[in-house]
């Protein structure tokens, strides 16, 4: 299903530069599965038609209360109250002061003030000159708006359409799109702190070489984008992977187990929630050779000694805290094979309440998976799907058990 389905959101474009992203912005937001209803202000108008955004959306652009289409002639109110939101996007400085004020002197503004607040959340991604947005006045406003119910989506930072540089972009067309599917999403462990590791680990054998295995991150980085859409603190620790990092996660990189483990441990006295999705590698070279090792003409390869690396999950599941129960440890099994049989096994032998089985091979590198979760009672199968909505229903059963 599509994540925005049956979603009618009132996307209302003020006057700004970024304009020109609502266009795509619209359509990430129609792509999604949601109605999308624009409303313009004057201001924007002179940035981008109503023609485009009607294209777009599908549906005839409202600039005016004015509008005799409405038989009522009351738009500012009916276009909320079927609404599931309303999105400001861009939200310039005026608006947010108009908002800040209670001032309804067109029909964005009215709009807003008009929708029935406990029914239709109110989002904003400000747009504006990087002095404009430091600006006391900016700041004084927002604080107002977001004290009185509506939700900042983000601002961006870097190059501004005026050359200058800093805080103020809007936010891109993905990133709120990310942000308002993400809101929708149940608030299942807000107060928890999920630690999450993802990815492979790199084990060097000299300064160009190294084992390493074809995780590629995907399930772990799915995981911790849901806990986060779903309200927790989540810190992920990731292995050598060119994954974006979800937003709102904090990230730290690491290469080989024994720094993953050392990352891990920083971080575990924080955690409520520990999923072990990375592929850690179960042996390293004893010794990493200072330089790269060379062929010797003999026709004989160098001969390795390997050693165990430390398993990250059975510690934590070992310390105190998981023992008394304050920290809740899954751990996740790439079979081959016996999926059930095998991660029943494995459950037992890391000593974790919850563990999350599935078919190394089919899952390796692929947008999607199936997953097996096994307790000490039962299993249950999450059929093949997409891995973020997998993550969705593996965090909601972990919230579930959590909270029992
Ligand atoms: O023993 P095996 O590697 O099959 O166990 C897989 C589970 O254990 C995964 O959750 C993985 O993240 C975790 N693991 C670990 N440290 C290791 C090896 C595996 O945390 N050294």
């Amino acid at each position: 299903m599509k994540d925005l389905a049956g979603k009618h959101l009132v996307l209302t474009l003020t006057g700004g530069v970024a304009c020109y992203k609502a266009a795509e912005l619209c359509r990430l937001l129609t792509k999604a599965g949601a109605t999308v209803q624009v409303v313009m202000s004057a201001a924007a108008e002179q940035f981008i038609t109503p023609v485009t955004m009607q294209a777009l959306s599908q549906l005839a652009v409202r600039t005016s209360q004015w509008d005799a289409q409405e038989p009522n002639a009351m738009a500012h109110i009916n276009l909320t109250r079927a609404a599931d939101a309303v999105l400001v996007a861009p939200c310039s400085a005026d608006f947010i002061a108009k908002l800040a004020h209670g001032q309804a002197d067109d029909l964005p503004s009215l709009l807003c003030l008009a929708r029935p607040m406990d029914k239709v959340p109110l989002m904003l991604a400000p747009a504006m000159n990087r002095e404009m947005w430091a600006h006391p006045a900016t700041q004084r406003n927002l604080a107002q708006a977001l004290a009185d119910g509506a939700t900042l989506l983000g601002i961006g930072s870097g190059e501004q359409a005026c050359g200058e540089v800093g805080d103020g972009r809007m936010l891109e067309p993905q990133q709120i799109l990310d942000a308002v599917i993400a809101f929708f999403q149940p608030k299942l462990l807000v107060g928890q702190h999920v630690l999450v590791t993802a990815g492979p680990t790199y084990e060097a054998i000299d300064p160009v070489r190294g084992i390493t295995n074809l995780s590629s991150g995907k399930m772990g980085f799915a995981i911790a984008r849901a806990a986060r859409e779903a309200g927790a603190e989540v810190t992920l620790v990731a292995g050598p992977v060119h994954l974006p990092t979800p937003p709102g996660v904090h990230r730290v990189d690491v290469t080989s187990a024994s720094n993953m483990l050392q990352a891990v441990m920083a971080q575990a006295q924080a955690a409520t929630v520990f999923i072990s999705t990375a592929a850690v590698a179960d042996w390293r070279p004893e010794q990493a050779a200072e330089q790269k090792i060379k062929k010797d003409g003999s026709g004989q390869p160098p001969a390795l000694r390997f050693v165990e690396n430390p398993d990250i999950l059975t510690t934590l599941a070992q310390s105190p805290r998981a023992q008394c129960g304050a920290l809740f440890c899954v751990g996740f099994a790439a079979e081959s094979h016996d999926l059930l049989a095998n991660a029943q096994a494995k459950r037992q032998r890391k000593g974790v309440p919850l563990l999350v089985g599935n078919i190394g091979p089919a899952t390796f590198g692929q947008d999607d998976n199936a997953l097996l979760l096994v307790d000490a009672h039962v299993a249950r199968e999450l059929p093949r799907n997409d891995k973020l909505s997998l993550a969705r229903e593996l965090i909601a059963d972990i919230a579930l058990r959590i909270s029992a």
